[in-house]
């Protein structure tokens, strides 16, 4: 294990709220790493302490071993970090605008030019660098963005909802994206309140609300910690209060819950095997429960979310 970011005891208050309150984990080298929670769970202001544009009030963190308190130009330079919204200067084309960044970050004329042109084939704008920024869609101004913080080569990618404000399309595409600057030997930490497709992206995933990580592990892991029972889903014409009794009597059923959201089902927590979730079904027919749905749950991240943040989302 090689952790490139290391957070320790790191908290942030703003006047009497706690933004962030005593972060400790690691982000090892070149992971995708994704830090998902509710709104105001603190994602942006942890993200901001790492880039070094907040002080922590307490706590550390540390890059590559750098210090973001004592050594934050170190810091800065491994790091690309786009924040959740940027200005986007409109009225310049694709090419002058990364031209823009490349001299800022004193990189010579001559070199400029192969970089922006390595760059733009990468996020696969090459067909637009002669059309205004102003002129993109949402989801090539992102791609823009991420070619944008890519400029200075940092080992590192900060990025605070990237896949937000985007159509579908456009997030399958920034996370095609992502796996391929993953694959350049980069570290990712991306933040997301959109659980749709983080699971597939990241290697770990870590679920803070509050300020405190509630969880952090791979997508099993957290699967297998936070939900350690089976869920059926059981939809009926009739008769769900019955239906309750009845199977929570029955063996390896842990908890049943009727749903009320317009139509009448059951959610059971089930510990047993298949053969167990046969004879479930098995009984509810013979006692003539006018089942019209039956399916099992997977353990998909939104699932493992809602239970963690016990249904505070957005
Ligand atoms: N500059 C600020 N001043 C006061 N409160 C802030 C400031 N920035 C963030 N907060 C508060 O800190 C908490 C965490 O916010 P934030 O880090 O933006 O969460 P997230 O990015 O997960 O939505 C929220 O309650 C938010 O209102
Ligand atoms: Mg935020």
């Amino acid at each position: 294990m090689n952790p490139i970011i290391e957070f320790k005891n790191l908290s942030k208050r703003f006047k009497q709220r706690v933004a962030v309150n005593n972060l400790n984990f690691k982000i090892e080298d070149g992971e995708i790493f994704g830090l998902v929670g509710p709104n105001g769970a603190g994602k942006t202001t942890t993200m901001r302490m790492l880039v070094t544009l907040l002080k922590p009030d307490e706590g550390e963190i540390y890059v590559s071993g750098y210090s973001i308190r004592s050594r934050a130009n170190d810091v800065r330079r491994q790091i690309g970090f786009m924040p959740d919204s940027f200005g986007m200067y409109g009225d310049m084309t694709v090419q002058e605008y990364l031209d823009f960044f490349g001299a800022c970050y004193k990189i010579q004329p001559n070199q400029r030019t192969h970089l922006i042109d390595d760059l733009l084939e990468l996020v696969d704008l090459g067909h637009r660098r002669n059309d205004m920024v102003d002129t993109l869609s949402t989801g090539l101004k992102q791609r823009l963005g991420i070619a944008r913080v890519l400029i200075h080569d940092p080992g590192i990618l900060v990025l605070d909802e990237p896949a937000s404000g985007l159509d579908p399309r456009a997030r399958v595409e920034i996370r095609e994206l992502l796996l391929e600057v993953a694959r350049l030997g980069k570290t990712i930490l991306f933040s997301s309140h959109i659980l749709a497709d983080v699971g597939e992206l990241c290697s770990r995933v870590g679920i803070i609300e509050d300020g405190k990580l509630a969880a952090l592990g791979t997508l099993e892991q957290l699967s297998a910690h936070i939900m350690p029972h089976r869920q059926i889903h059981i939809g009926l014409l009739s008769r769900a209060e019955e239906a309750q009794i009845m199977l929570q009597a029955m063996p390896d059923v842990a908890e049943v819950r009727v749903l009320e959201n317009g139509r009448i089902a059951l959610e059971v927590d089930f510990s047993g095997d298949d053969e167990g979730i046969h004879h479930l079904l098995a009984k509810l027919m013979a006692q003539g429960f006018p089942v019209i749905h039956f399916s099992e749950e997977s353990n998909n991240l939104e699932a493992v979310f809602m239970r963690t943040t016990k249904g505070i989302v957005s």
